[in-house]
């Protein structure tokens, strides 16, 4: 159902930064870290929705990826509490994290170049493994396991389509390839709640709209996703929902739509837009400069 739809789950949720939700998986209290003097995030209270995509926006540099990092345990925060339905996650590594149901993919990829895409996927299963004592004292147990990883990672192979590479280099991967990869690699746990960090940046066009279907699919089959997007109509096209980070705090947050034409989240576009470019007579773009890092290796 599209966010526009009256009856579309969060219609009747009233759009304020914080505000509680009807049925939160994630619930985010009082979260902050700081680089030096700079305070990156600082986000008072969150709730994210089960089963929807809640997109995480802002300009450059507003914490969102800093945010992602805290939540999923790859930063340690100054402050701050988190917990999917209840179970505190804040202060566990990221492997503990995995196994409670919050799994990421970067914005940066990390496909291991000279691995093969099948043992990348191996790779995303470590962590739901059990103990290596448990393993070396009953083989059996361990076997069944491993045997059930691999029927997995098959079965991600085949619907992300990467089956005919399967024992390719990660490194021979396109871009958007490389971006399916981990999105699987990131399922492997069969995780709860995925977050993706800018799945689309840097990915050929043609490949777009593939990647958005995946996201879309995975929200209906019950997966809450959290999705780090720059591209407005992305974001309008596919959000149920909408938070909009500035200077590491939410500034706004509500229906794509409402979000979208909210005076605070254009100043604070234009504030960047102004400060970095210094052009004043720029309307601003909400899909501000490329996301692509050039630093990402294309082979
Ligand atoms: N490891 C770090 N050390 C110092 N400063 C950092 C570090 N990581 C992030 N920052 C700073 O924290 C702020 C938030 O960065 P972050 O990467 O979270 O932003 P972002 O919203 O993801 O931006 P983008 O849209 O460009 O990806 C920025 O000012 C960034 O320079
Ligand atoms: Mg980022």
């Amino acid at each position: 159902m599209h966010a526009d739809d009256p009856n579309h789950p969060m219609a009747a949720v009233s759009p304020e930064p914080g505000i509680a939700k009807p049925d939160p998986i994630l619930t985010v209290d009082a979260v902050s870290r700081s680089f030096g003097g700079l305070k990156a995030v600082d986000v008072d209270h969150l709730e994210v929705q089960r089963g929807l995509i809640t997109s995480m926006i802002g300009p450059n540099g507003a914490g969102k990826t800093t945010f992602f990092n805290l939540l999923t345990g790859f930063d340690d925060a100054d402050s701050g509490t988190w917990s999917i339905d209840g179970t505190r996650l804040d202060g566990k590594p990221p492997h503990v994290v995995a196994r409670s149901g919050v799994v990421r993919t970067f914005q940066l990829t990390k496909a291991l170049a000279k691995m093969s895409v099948f043992d990348n996927l191996m790779l995303g299963a470590a962590g739901q493994q059990g103990e290596r004592l448990t393993h070396a004292l009953f083989p059996f147990l361990w076997r069944k396991q491993e045997a059930e990883v691999k029927e997995r990672a098959e079965e991600l192979l085949d619907r992300f389509k990467l089956g005919h590479m399967r024992d390719e280099y990660a490194g021979t991967l396109s871009g958007g390839q490389r971006k399916l990869l981990e999105m699987a690699r990131a399922l492997m746990v069969r995780p709860e709640i995925i977050l993706l960090d800018e799945p689309m940046a840097g990915v050929n066009p043609a490949l777009v709209q593939s990647l958005l279907g995946h996201v879309t699919a995975l929200r209906d089959e019950g997966l809450t996703v959290i999705f780090i997007e720059h591209d407005m109509d992305v974001v309008m096209g596919i959000s149920d929902w909408v938070v909009c980070l500035a200077q590491g705090s939410i500034i706004s947050e509500g229906l794509p739509r409402a979000v979208g034409s909210d005076p605070k989240v254009i100043d604070a576009y234009l504030g960047t837009h102004l400060a970095e470019e210094a052009t004043p007579a720029d309307a601003p773009d909400l899909a501000p400069e490329s996301t692509a890092h050039p630093e990402e290796p294309t082979s």
